[in-house]
């Protein structure tokens, strides 16, 4: 077992969360080899330990995209994030924003951006899939313009969903899946009067907002399995590049072609990312995909990296492997789940030591100290 910031708090939220859900964040595609691979690549990198360099002044700020980032993190976007604690999105994002780094809410998110965006005191990052219905993506874009959203992650590793057979098992996806999540739904009440579910009925903000109507869960996986597009290319994304005047970042790079073309595409930045596993299994882990993207494209864009980053060790990792910053996804989302917002700000506390640790252990002084000399060899 892989020991980690996250580790309590991923067996917490398997206690907390109905079986459906737990499988839902914890999973991955097909045989989950690359949901694997990213943790076990980033944990086997060597770190090149340094001693008596005066290491007495640790400086973790950068800046992006015109923000400064107390730590070179951003929490990534992730759907549902309000069935996994009341409110789940504006918990995580207080939590980040009091900690100093972006929020990114999903566009599948259960709060929806105008309730996000005025809960904190720092510029909301939105993510936008690609859907069929450009109607809800043009709805989507004017509505974060309108709540002061900055930075937009546009996500396009998701043309179609990946098999995860773990959500067929658990409830979460099938024919019978509607009445097996009530069933465990009942058996966790706890989890569904933490929720509000007890409450009033639960609507899928950006959705049922943009639909004029509450949504269920089930009508709602059903939309979204039925929206996402095989047919989009660069080109489908000129007219949200035209739309949008912040800063635009790709979601879902792992060739270093690809990320060339995100420069030609005039992208402020790229997510070096598998989606966690979730997509294809069997691609590279982002760890040992992003050196050679690294190799192409550094400097010419802002260069983000997720897929298994669980404490601060792997941060720094990512970082000397060729990240500007990087994303968390299922640690922040553990946390939250276990322990709401506290957790997550405990969590963020966390891989801040242990970045600091790491940093004095290296001799990096600064982020940009971090790079692929505080490596033992690069790559793996
Ligand atoms: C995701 N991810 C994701 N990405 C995205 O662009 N939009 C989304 O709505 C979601 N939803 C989502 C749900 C759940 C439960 C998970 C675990 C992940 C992918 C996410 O942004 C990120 O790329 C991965 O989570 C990174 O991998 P790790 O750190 O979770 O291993």
């Amino acid at each position: 077992m892989i020991i980690s910031a996250s580790t309590d708090y991923r067996a917490a939220a398997q206690r907390r969360l109905p079986p459906f859900l737990f499988h839902y964040i914890d999973g991955g595609a097909y045989a989950e080899y690359t949901l694997k691979r990213n943790v076990e690549d980033l944990s086997e990198i060597a770190l090149r330990q340094r001693v008596l360099r005066d290491m007495s002044e640790l400086n973790l700020e950068t800046q992006l995209f015109n923000e400064r980032l107390s730590l070179p993190i951003a929490l990534a976007p992730v759907g549902l994030t309000g069935m996994y604690a009341r409110r789940g999105e504006v918990q995580a994002a207080k939590a980040a924003a009091a900690k100093g780094v972006p929020f990114t809410l999903s566009t599948v998110s259960v709060c929806p951006i105008e309730e996000v965006a005025p809960a904190i005191d720092r510029p909301m990052w939105f993510q936008l899939y690609v859907l069929k219905d450009r109607g809800f993506m043009k709805n989507a874009l004017e509505r974060a313009k309108a709540a002061g959203v900055t930075t937009l992650v546009f996500t396009v590793d998701m043309p179609t969903p990946g098999a995860r057979y773990r959500d067929a098992h658990s409830g979460m996806s099938g024919p019978y899946a509607p009445a097996r999540r009530i069933l465990q739904a009942m058996t966790h009440p706890f989890w569904a009067w933490d929720v509000g579910l007890l409450g009033k009925p639960h609507d899928l903000g950006n959705i049922s907002t943009y639909r004029g109507n509450p949504t269920g869960l089930a009508d709602y996986i059903g939309w979204l399995t039925n929206n996402f597009d095989p047919s989009i290319s660069w080109k489908d994304l000129e007219w949200i590049r035209d739309f949008w005047d912040g800063p635009m970042v790709i979601k879902g790079i792992l060739d270093p072609e690809d990320a060339k073309d995100a420069v030609k595409f005039g992208a402020d930045g790229i997510v070096v990312s598998n989606h966690g596993g979730r997509q294809l299994d069997g691609v590279l882990s982002s760890a040992r995909a992003l050196p050679a993207i690294a190799d192409a494209v550094k400097g010419d864009l802002k260069i983000l990296a997720d897929s298994g980053i669980r404490n601060g060790l792997d941060v720094v990792r990512m970082l000397a492997l060729g990240a500007d910053t990087v994303m968390l996804g299922r640690a922040f989302v553990y946390a939250l789940a276990a322990a709401g917002g506290a957790g997550v700000s405990h969590l963020l506390d966390l891989i801040e030591k242990e970045m600091r640790v790491a940093m004095v252990l290296t001799g990096a002084k600064t982020i940009s100290d971090i790079t692929r000399d505080s490596l033992v060899r690069a790559g793996i």
